[in-house]
């Protein structure tokens, strides 16, 4: 008989609230701060933005409000009779990071110099988390010794000043000073928020899986699935987030990670790395789509399009990774991607693989799961069905690392 579904823990809703002051001063590189912005709520942060007078004359705060989907803490608001600058330090105080993106050379300064001339600069006085700051301005504005010693000094005092980047700027010149890009920033933010308490899964030892493999044909061909190792990502970053210690095992580069990651092209790399690292994990997260089938030979070069008309391929069973993973005191948590909702054979799988959560998706299902930015899962596990709605994969995510938190803690 069908569990009973159960409330679910991480639908959607903020259950650590994760919530950032984004600070946005008038610098031409604004725009990213948009995108910025973007991805944090994507990732299941709360972000609040904070405009300066300047940075209104590029973006309107409506902008910022559609895409934080919540207000904008402005100068010409705060100085209004109701609220006034208390209430938005009530907002600094509410907040565990505070980022400072685009951060001009005017604001870098007046943060240096304890200044509160404006909303932004009262509020990073009455700050006391962590400071997240992206540089961005002219490459000679940048260089300049008083500005060199402006972000020394916040460095100093704790703050995790990004570096910029080289290349062609805004202003048309050639140099130093363009701000980081979003995602680097947004590295750096998860980064602020894991320094900034001890997580749950502090002292645990998390492997998580992504990405689909690629199976050798000959020296260029593979058989491969479409796969793209962004669920496998949010899950190694949530659990990152939450204080384990992770390491992701790939088949595909997202870009920067905060943690350890080993590359791996084929079932079996990934079987020998997850071997390997399991031996001292606590915790296994399959969610690589792991070829089933591989060719039973490898052909070394190239196979020559003029040499043959048809071209058999023989594929032979692949080792289960999860299956051979089995050890007392490692929680494995698989994922089956099924071809219609077929929640009774995940169910059967959950049995017949021994996994202690089985994340159930199906594939069939338009615009979520497989190589898309969305999932809706179903979270089988001893205790009954989580059901997790339509959802961006960072908020999949941080339902399934509750339930893996839970488990541990009953373990
Ligand atoms: C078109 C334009 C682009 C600017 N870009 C930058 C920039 O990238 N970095 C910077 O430090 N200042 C830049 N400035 C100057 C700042 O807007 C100016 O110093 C302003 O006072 C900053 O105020 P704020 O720090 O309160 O936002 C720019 C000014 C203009 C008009």
């Amino acid at each position: 008989m069908a569990a009973e579904p159960r409330p679910a823990a991480g639908d959607g809703t903020v259950q650590t609230e994760r919530s950032v002051l984004v600070g946005v001063c008038g610098g031409i590189a604004i725009y990213k701060s948009v995108e910025l912005v973007r991805s944090l709520v994507t990732e299941g942060f709360t972000p609040t933005v904070l405009l300066t007078e300047a940075a209104e004359r590029f973006v309107t705060p409506l902008t910022f409000a559609a895409v934080s989907k919540s207000a904008v803490l402005q100068d010409e608001t705060a100085w209004q009779a109701s609220g006034g600058w208390f209430q938005h330090i009530e907002a600094a105080r509410g907040a565990q990071v505070l980022c400072v993106a685009p951060a001009t050379a005017n604001t870098l300064a007046k943060m240096a110099a304890g200044m509160a001339d404006n909303l932004l600069t009262a509020v990073y006085l009455a700050f006391r988390g962590r400071v997240v700051i992206a540089p961005s301005m002219n490459w000679a504005m940048y260089e300049h010794p008083a500005t060199q010693d402006n972000l020394r000094r916040l460095a100093e005092r704790g703050a995790d000043v990004l570096d910029t980047g080289s290349g062609d700027l805004a202003c048309g010149e050639e140099g130093s000073g363009r701000m980081a890009d979003p995602q680097t920033i947004l590295s750096a933010i998860r980064r602020a928020f894991n320094q900034s308490a001890a997580g749950p899964l502090t002292g645990r030892k998390v492997i998580v899986t992504a990405g689909g493999t690629r199976e050798p044909v000959d020296a260029v061909r593979y058989v491969g699935n479409r796969s793209s190792g962004r669920m496998g990502r949010a899950l190694a970053d949530e659990a990152h987030l939450r204080g384990a210690d992770v390491v992701l095992v790939t088949t595909v580069d997202r870009g920067e990670t905060a943690y350890r990651t080993v590359s791996v092209e084929s079932a079996a790399d990934m079987a020998a790395a997850v071997h390997a690292e399991t031996a001292t994990a606590d915790v296994l997260v399959m969610a690589a789509a792991v070829a089933d089938f591989t060719p039973g030979t490898r052909v070394e070069g190239k196979i020559e399009r003029g040499e043959t008309e048809t071209l058999g391929l023989q594929l032979v069973r692949t080792q289960d990774i999860l299956l051979a993973s089995a050890r007392p005191g490692l929680l494995r948590v698989g994922f089956a991607a099924e071809a219609g909702p077929r929640l009774d054979r995940a169910r059967a799988k959950y049995e017949q693989k021994g996994v202690d959560l089985l994340v159930f998706n199906d594939i069939l299902a338009s615009g979520v799961g497989i190589g898309s930015l969305e999932n809706e899962i179903t979270i089988i596990s001893p205790e009954g069905d989580v059901h997790i709605p339509r959802t961006s994969k960072a908020v999949c995510a941080r339902a399934v690392m509750t339930e893996v938190e839970r488990m541990l803690a009953s373990h």
